[in-house]
C-alpha cells in the first residue's frame, strides 16, 4: 500500500508559471481553480515522465491543466523531482483521488492489485482516469469500462499496449469505418531486441538478454517478456478494441522465443524470413457451430523479408491492421521507456482535459461499448505454414521418414534442406510445410518422435501469414 501523506497542498505545474514554483497557499488556490485537477498515482518510469510533459508549457499549449498532487509508495525514494521536490504534494492515494479540485487521475504504479484499488476508487468517484496499465486493462478492462460507463467518466489508456505508438485512438475512431479483419504486432521491446541481436550480431539468447538488459530494454526479470505473457496482456487488448469483443489475456496461446536458436534465424534468413516474436488476432472462415471466431496467438514466427514487420528491429514495437476499407496500415515506434509511454499518456489527458476545458461532453469520443465475450478458436483448428527443424541420424531414408511422418498426418512439404553433417553423424534437417492445422501438425511431429532415426525435434515456427 502507499504511504500517508507527507504534506498536503495544491500544487500547479508550470501551463500557468515560467517554472516549477513552491505551492505556497498565496498562490496555489487561485491558480488551481480554473484549471483541470490532475492526481498522478506512482511516480515511477512512467509517471516521472508525466510529470516532465506536463512540466514543459509547449506540450501542454494553455490547457489548463494542473496536478493536485502525486502519491508515491515511498515519498523518500522520489529520485526523479529532485530539484523541485519540495514544491510537488505528496499524498494518500485515497485522499488525493477524493480532492473535490481532482477531475483526472493518472494511475502510473504498475501492478495489479493496489492499481485496481485506485482505479475502481477512481471511478466510484466519478473522476476520469488514464493508465498506462496493460495487465489492469487485460485483466480488470471489462469491469473497470463497466464502471466507467455506470459513472460517465472516462477510462483511456493509449499507452497500455506499445507505448508511445498511437494505436488506441487510430483503431477506435481513425479506422472507425473499417471491420478489422487481422492484427499482427511486435508488441515486445525485450524479445524484439533480442532476436535482432540474435540475427544481426550472432548472438546467443543469453548474450542479447544480457545486453538487452545492461542497456535497460529488459527487466532484471525477464519471464514475462521472453515467455510471451506481455505481449498477450497487449493482444488481449488489441483484440478487444479492434473486434470490439471481450478478450482475456488467457484465452491468448503464448510461446515464447527461449527454444529459438541462431541456427533458426539462420534458416530463416537463407529462406528469406526473418524470425519475430507475433502477437496475431485474426478473423477466422465461420463454421456452422461458430459463426465468428478469433484466433489469438503470441509465438515466435517466420516472417517474410517483405513484411513490413520483419524490418521492425531492435527495441521497437509496430502494430499492423488489416481493415476491409483502408488495407494494410501499420503504426510503429517505441513501445515502452519513460517519455514514450507518457507521451501516450500524457496525450489521453489532454484530451480530458480539453473537452472538460470546453465543455463538451467527455465520454463522447472515447466511450468503450460493452462488448459480447469473444469466440476464441481452439488452438487445434488454427492454421499455419511450419518451419521445423529436427536431428537425425544420417542414414538412409531419414529423409523418406519425415515425408512419411508428415504425409500420415496430412502434412505437406513445401520444402527440404540438409544442412551438413555433424562429427557425431546426426544431420540437421529443415523442413518448410503448405498450411496444416495446429492438430495435423502435432500428430506430424509425434510420427516424427516414433521413428528411431529422427533423433529430436529441435524448433518449430509457425510462418506468418497464417
Ligand atoms: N517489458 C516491455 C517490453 C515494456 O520489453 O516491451 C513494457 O510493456
Amino acid at each position: 500500500m502507499m504511504q500517508p501523506h507527507v504534506s498536503e497542498s495544491a500544487f500547479e505545474p508550470p501551463c500557468q508559471q515560467t517554472s516549477l514554483k513552491s505551492s505556497d497557499s498565496s498562490e496555489s488556490p487561485d491558480s488551481s481553480i480554473s484549471s483541470v485537477g490532475v492526481a498522478l498515482i506512482g511516480l515511477g518510469t512512467v509517471g516521472s515522465g508525466v510529470y516532465k510533459l506536463l512540466a514543459q508549457e509547449n506540450v501542454q499549449g494553455h490547457l489548463p491543466v494542473g496536478i493536485r498532487g502525486i502519491a508515491v509508495r515511498n515519498p523518500n525514494k522520489v529520485r526523479v523531482l529532485e530539484r523541485n521536490v519540495e514544491h510537488a504534494s505528496f499524498s494518500d492515494p485515497q485522499a488525493l483521488i477524493h480532492r473535490d479540485d481532482v477531475q483526472i487521475v493518472v494511475e502510473t504504479m504498475g501492478g495489479i492489485t493496489d492499481a485496481y484499488d485506485c482505479v475502481k476508487a477512481a471511478l466510484l468517484a466519478k473522476k476520469h482516469v488514464v493508465t498506462a496499465n496493460k495487465a489492469l486493462i487485460a485483466t480488470h478492462g471489462s469491469e473497470l469500462f463497466e464502471l466507467a460507463r455506470k459513472h460517465q467518466v472516462r477510462l483511456l489508456f493509449e499507452g497500455a499496449v506499445a507505448g508511445g505508438i498511437p494505436v488506441m485512438m487510430p483503431l477506435k475512431l481513425s479506422l472507425a469505418a473499417n471491420r478489422i479483419e487481422a492484427i499482427a504486432g511486435i508488441l515486445n521491446g525485450t524479445t524484439n531486441y533480442i532476436l535482432t541481436q540474435m540475427a544481426t550480431a550472432g548472438l546467443s539468447f543469453e548474450e542479447a538478454l544480457e545486453q538487452a538488459q545492461s542497456l535497460g530494454f529488459a527487466e532484471a526479470d525477464p519471464t514475462s517478456d521472453v515467455e510471451g505473457e506481455d505481449a498477450a496482456f497487449k493482444l488481449s487488448i488489441l483484440a478487444s478494441m479492434g473486434f470490439q469483443q471481450h478478450v482475456m489475456p488467457q484465452a491468448v496461446h503464448r510461446h515464447g522465443i527461449t527454444t529459438v536458436s541462431a541456427l533458426d534465424i539462420e534458416n530463416a534468413q537463407t529462406l528469406d524470413y526473418t524470425v519475430k516474436l507475433i502477437a496475431l488476432a485474426q478473423k477466422v472462415e465461420a463454421s456452422e457451430t461458430h459463426p465468428e471466431c478469433l484466433t489469438l496467438r503470441v509465438q515466435p514466427m517466420l516472417v517474410p523479408a517483405s513484411h513490413p514487420l520483419a524490418r521492425i528491429d531492435n527495441e521497437y514495437n509496430a502494430v499492423w491492421i488489416r481493415g476491409h476499407a483502408v488495407g494494410d496500415v501499420m503504426f510503429s515506434g517505441k513501445g515502452a521507456g519513460e517519455l514514450p509511454t507518457a507521451s501516450a499518456v500524457t496525450a489521453d489527458i489532454l484530451a480530458i482535459a480539453r473537452d472538460l476545458a470546453a465543455g463538451n461532453d467527455p465520454i463522447a469520443g472515447m466511450k468503450i461499448p460493452a462488448m459480447p465475450e469473444a469466440v476464441i478458436q481452439p488452438i487445434e483448428q488454427s492454421a499455419s505454414r511450419y518451419y521445423v527443424r529436427v536431428t537425425t541420424l544420417d542414414q538412409p531414408s531419414v529423409i523418406g521418414h519425415l515425408g512419411l511422418a508428415c504425409g500420415a498426418a496430412g502434412v505437406s512439404l513445401e520444402s527440404v534442406m540438409q544442412r551438413g553433417i555433424s562429427p557425431n553423424a546426426t544431420a540437421s534437417i529443415m523442413l518448410l510445410t503448405h498450411r496444416v492445422t495446429h492438430a495435423q501438425m502435432k500428430q506430424a511431429l509425434e510420427n516424427m518422435r516414433a521413428n528411431g532415426s529422427i533423433q529430436q525435434i529441435d524448433c518449430v515456427l509457425a510462418v506468418l501469414p497464417c
